[in-house]
């Protein structure tokens, strides 16, 4: 999550409507009670949330005027909870504004297409959790606290059932088939028939990721684990793995990549011997000449990311729905968190090897000239993915400067 949400709050029918604020925002009928907008990065809806994933567009939204004293109750970040710091404004509307804000201490904003029902029934965020037909839903299985989710084809099988094996019972699990062949799992692996089974044909991770996994699907979840299917995990144990990530702050991690047993692309995600974490590294291989430099720094790979709820909140948004290969994510993860360099790090003390199987090159199309086809366009996509960051952070860049050379703003919150 970033920090400093921008706090809204919209009362009654006397303040329908902002002044002066542009930033998209869903402003329900005039009748509605009192609603407060905690607007996070990238909490699930919209262009609003898209934009707020970057942090110059965060910065000059938090130059806008808020009107009420708002204390955000973020129940559902606990990962976060320095991000619920309370934004404190005193300006402008009086009476309705002390009603309003304790009127409204707990509720939350009514999600968009959601406005003509009453809130209390309003759910917004799901899970991928299996439940049983029977019995009373309260004693069913709880939603586990993390959720694994892995790329998989069933020639892979034997790979990913070892890898399953380390996750514990705190975590759903998911598999997305691009195979298509999916039954087959149950027959061979108890775990199957507990997991949840998307089956779409030759596609790519960022392509499930990007339809499967919107943040408010993932949001009862405090870590999503969004690995490949050729990581050998012998020396990986989940709970421990994520204790550690607790422990250390880490938003945005991956497991070491022991390179005895296993391919690198660089020297920072490559696991280091008797340390439990590291964030940055300069020098080697990798080339890294400024450790503030990425990928020196702020930066874990694609191939085992781990995010937080908040964290993956911002990345999805980044997600091209066209771009499914998901070159060039990596390298801009950093900006889904606040301090790239101390909240993104590589795991040591539980690592994996990158076995690089080329599976997905083996889902071209033979006739099109298969794996070769498949890498050129992600070399492509990767070009044009750097492209449209570069002319969104130009346009945002513009955009941040344009409103403050005409207008006086009004004053800050702190
Ligand atoms: C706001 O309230 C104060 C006293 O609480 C009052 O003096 C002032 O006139 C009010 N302002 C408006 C715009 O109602
Ligand atoms: C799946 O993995 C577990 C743990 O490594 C192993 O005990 C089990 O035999 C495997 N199942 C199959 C069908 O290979
Ligand atoms: C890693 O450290 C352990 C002891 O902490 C040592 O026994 C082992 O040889 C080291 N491995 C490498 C590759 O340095
Ligand atoms: C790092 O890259 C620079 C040029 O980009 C090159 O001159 C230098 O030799 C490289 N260093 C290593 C250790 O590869």
């Amino acid at each position: 999550m970033r920090l400093n949400p921008i706090l809204t709050a919209l009362c009654g029918a006397a303040f329908g409507f902002f002044i002066g604020v542009s930033f998209p925002l869903q402003v329900g009928r005039p009748q509605l009670p009192c609603y407060v907008f905690p607007w996070r990065g990238g909490g699930g809806d919209g262009a609003g949330a898209g934009a707020a994933a970057n942090s110059t567009t965060t910065n000059i939204l938090g130059r806008f005027w808020v009107p009420f004293v708002v204390s955000s109750s973020s129940s559902s970040n606990n990962i976060n909870t320095a991000a619920a710091s309370v934004l404190q404004v005193q300006q402008q509307p009086n009476a309705t504004t002390s009603s309003c804000s304790s009127a409204a201490g707990n509720s939350k904003p009514p999600p968009a297409g959601a406005e003509r029902l009453p809130p209390k029934i309003v759910v917004s965020e799901t899970d991928l959790h299996m439940r049983r037909l029977w019995g009373d839903p309260r004693q069913d299985t709880p939603v586990r606290k993390y959720l694994l989710t892995m790329t998989v084809g069933f020639s892979e099988r034997a790979n990913v059932n070892a890898t399953v094996h380390k996750f514990s019972d705190d975590f759903d699990v998911m598999l997305f088939h691009y195979d298509g062949r999916t039954t087959e799992w149950d027959d061979e692996f108890p775990w199957s028939k507990q997991a949840i089974h998307v089956s779409a044909r030759k596609q790519a991770k960022w392509w499930y990721a990007k339809r499967f996994l919107h943040p408010s699907v993932v949001a009862p979840y405090d870590y999503l684990f969004l690995w490949d299917e050729d990581l050998a995990a012998d020396f990986f144990d989940a709970d421990e793995y994520v204790r550690l990530v607790a422990k250390h702050g880490l938003r945005i991690s991956q497991p070491g990549l022991d390179i005895t047993r296993g391919k690198k692309t660089y020297d920072v995600t490559t696991r280091r011997n008797g340390s439990e974490v590291h964030r940055n590294t300069v020098g080697g291989p990798g080339n890294c000449s400024d450790v503030h430099q990425r990928p020196c720094s702020g930066f874990v790979e694609v191939m085992a990311p781990v995010f937080s709820r908040d964290a993956w909140a911002c990345a999805w948004h980044m997600i091209q729905n066209d771009l499914i290969h998901g070159w060039g994510l990596d390298l801009n993860f950093w900006r889904c968190v606040d301090d790239p360099e101390q909240q993104m790090g590589v795991v040591d003390a539980q690592y994996v090897a990158h076995r690089a199987v080329p599976t997905l090159g083996r889902q071209g199309n033979p006739e099109t000239g298969g794996g070769g086809k498949v890498r050129a366009r992600a070399w492509r996509e990767f070009a044009d993915f750097k492209a449209r960051i570069r002319n969104a952070d130009r346009d945002a860049a513009a955009a941040a400067a344009a409103p403050l050379a005409t207008q006086q703003p009004p004053p800050r919150s702190k």
